[in-house]
């Protein structure tokens, strides 16, 4: 018998990883959004509710992320059956968690469970990035694809695109900590120059290839000398009050990088295991010392993407 109903879990995501703007993210299993999705023989896309750390979301299936992303997929597929989708946010709004993007990867991923012909990963972002597109303005997969992926992912192409998970070196772990204080997506991408100094790409590019290449070799020497964000950071670090102080705390910690996660406020640092303690405590003081609490975590770059949980 056809399956009626399924709930997602969407961990949240990292991306840009400092360098690799709008291309390469990885996934945070601490926190994630649940969607439920079920059958119904209402026509279309609705969302019946949506609960957790939301504030004031759309209901509307083509104003919310999750809701245009199961608009594209059946509008794509026309399944035979309405969707009728329950959101539970577990990331907060506005953090530079990737919350839009995992909401909408939920959403595809419950939906796939119902599909008696289930559609592959990529089909399923190809959907999930029509939701984010709501959310920013504009089709970036650097969170969507960890998100549903796993792990640290690299996506190159946006018409067609192909996703690579990227090996993370053992013994690292990223730190995640999120100031308590909103910055929208739109408004964190509407500042950045459309223009790129020639010495800015070439020393942006030759870091991205050295981050890359220091994963796949191991080699952490490399990582963390390529670990600079040369282009992006430069003109959204003003938007975060304390930056400096924090990513100097943590790079003086230890850490083998520290960057702004996504389009902010949250900040990431990468770290062997036996600092990674020491580079949060230090990253906390420092937005601490500016009377900015926070939240934060120690965690595994696990490659565990969206899946379904038991009924
Ligand atoms: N890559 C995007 C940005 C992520 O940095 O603007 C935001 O969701």
């Amino acid at each position: 018998m056809s399956r009626q109903q399924a709930t997602a879990f969407a961990p949240a995501s990292v991306g840009n990883v400092a360098i690799g703007f709008d291309i390469l993210g990885f996934s945070v299993d601490a926190l994630g959004d649940r969607v439920t999705v079920r059958r119904t023989p209402v026509p279309g896309v609705t969302i019946k509710a949506i609960t957790g750390v939301a504030g004031e979301l759309p209901l509307e299936a083509a104003r919310n992320t999750a809701g245009q992303a199961l608009l594209a997929m059946y509008e794509a597929l026309a399944p035979g059956f309405g969707l009728e989708m329950t959101i539970e946010k577990g990331i907060p709004l506005g953090s530079g968690l990737g919350g839009s993007a995992a909401s909408a990867v939920g959403a595809v991923v419950a939906a796939n469970a119902l599909l008696d012909t289930p559609r592959s990963l990529l089909e399923l972002l190809q959907f999930a990035m029509q939701g984010e597109a709501v959310a920013s303005g504009s089709l970036h997969v650097d969170n969507i694809a960890p998100s549903l992926y796993g792990g640290l992912v690299l996506t190159v192409g946006i018409d067609h695109p192909r996703v690579k998970q990227i090996p993370v070196p053992p013994g690292v772990q990223a730190v995640i900590v999120h100031p308590h204080m909103f910055l929208g997506t739109r408004e964190a991408r509407a500042i950045l120059n459309k223009s790129v100094a020639l010495s800015d790409f070439v020393w942006q590019t030759a870091n991205l290839a050295g981050f890359i290449s220091g994963c796949y070799t191991n080699d952490l020497d490399l990582v963390r000398a390529s670990f600079e964000d040369v282009v992006i950071e430069p003109q959204r670090q003003a938007l975060i009050p304390g930056f400096g102080a924090v990513r100097a705390a943590a790079m003086e910690a230890g850490a083998l990088g520290c960057s702004i996660s996504g389009a902010g406020p949250t900040m990431f640092a990468w770290s062997r295991a036996a600092s990674a303690g020491a580079v949060r405590a230090a990253m906390v003081a420092a937005f601490e010392a500016r009377e900015i609490t926070t939240d934060h975590w120690v965690v595994d770059i696990a490659n565990r993407g969206a899946r379904i949980e038991a009924a």
